[in-house]
């Protein structure tokens, strides 16, 4: 079993830094074994953290990680987020009830607003509340927040509360480290990196290609250990692959030297200006 690292969020809670990813999951009838077999693997080797949406397939994914987690909801960190046009503070109170109802359990981990939308913080953040003291969260983050959206969130009542922001961040998308990762770590925000292998398209870069054969592994595993070397930071890979799950659990294991990581910042630049924070 790989030695994967853990991330404490504010309130204590603390869970391994590489999670599954459910993004494309709950499609198709035909692939829901295999996804949920993925998942399953994921969860025996450490990758206790699942991350899904009512977005996902509209309720599809959550239904695969409902299935996936059966009989073993105390091992799991369950994930999901609620629509921005669902964000009202009655409304996420439904729509929570509702991811609940297809994950087949009585309470997440963590409920994230997936994308700022119409309806004003203040509200939503009444409502995350609202379902902690209920007990059917556990805790409440953001995600695609910007540090300006950061900035105003902690000026909302209770908006401190917030336990991360997760958002776009790989190689080829270090916008966030010019300001809102270093931000979010000095406010003790964790923050979840969503794509973290840029849905596969940056494997085929030479450089990362090289560096992974020097260290007989492959270029999704440097991509991911490359993440884990920030502090506060989980990265949640997607794969409906077992075998893929498990190279991806194995990234823990890789300790790239400082050479390499010189070599990655040349192959890809971190940031030297603010870039807005993208989103896909
Ligand atoms: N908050 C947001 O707005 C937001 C946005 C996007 C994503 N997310 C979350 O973040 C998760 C991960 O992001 P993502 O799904 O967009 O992209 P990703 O994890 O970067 O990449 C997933 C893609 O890479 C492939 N893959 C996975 N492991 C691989 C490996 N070791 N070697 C080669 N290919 C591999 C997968 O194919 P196979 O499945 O065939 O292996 C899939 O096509 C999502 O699933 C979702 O939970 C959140």
């Amino acid at each position: 079993m790989p030695d994967i690292p853990n991330v404490a969020f504010s309130d204590g809670t603390s869970v391994p830094a590489l999670g599954l990813g459910t993004w494309n999951m709950g499609e198709h009838a035909k692939t829901a074994p295999i996804e949920v077999e993925s998942l399953k693997r994921g969860l025996d080797l450490g990758m206790t953290l699942v991350d899904t949406a009512e977005m996902y397939a509209e309720g599809g994914a959550e239904e695969i990680a409902g299935e996936a987690i059966a009989g073993r909801r105390d091992e799991v960190f369950l994930v999901s987020k609620v629509y921005p046009w669902n964000a009202s503070r009655q409304g996420v109170i439904d729509a929570c009830d509702r991811s609940l109802e297809r994950l087949k359990t009585d309470r997440l981990d963590l409920y994230l607003l997936h994308w700022r939308g119409e309806h004003p913080l203040a509200e939503t953040v009444a409502g995350f509340e609202e379902l902690r003291r209920a007990g059917k969260i556990g805790a409440w983050g953001v995600s695609n927040f910007d540090l300006d959206d950061m900035q105003e969130l902690m000026e909302v009542p209770d908006g401190r509360n917030c336990v991360t922001n997760q958002v776009l961040y790989n190689l080829s998308r270090r916008g966030i480290e010019y300001d809102l990762l270093p931000w979010c770590q000095e406010n003790g925000i964790v923050v979840m990196a969503y794509s973290p292998i840029e849905q596969g398209r940056i494997l085929r870069n030479p450089e990362l290609i090289r560096i992974a054969k020097a260290y007989q592994a492959t270029p999704a595993q440097v991509a991911l250990a490359f993440l884990l070397e920030r502090d506060g930071l989980i990265a949640i890979p997607k794969s409906a692959n077992p075998q893929r799950v498990e190279e991806n659990a194995h990234a823990a294991e890789l300790d790239l030297s400082d050479e390499d990581l010189d070599a990655l910042d040349a192959a890809f630049p971190p940031p030297e200006r603010k870039q807005p924070l993208e989103m896909l």
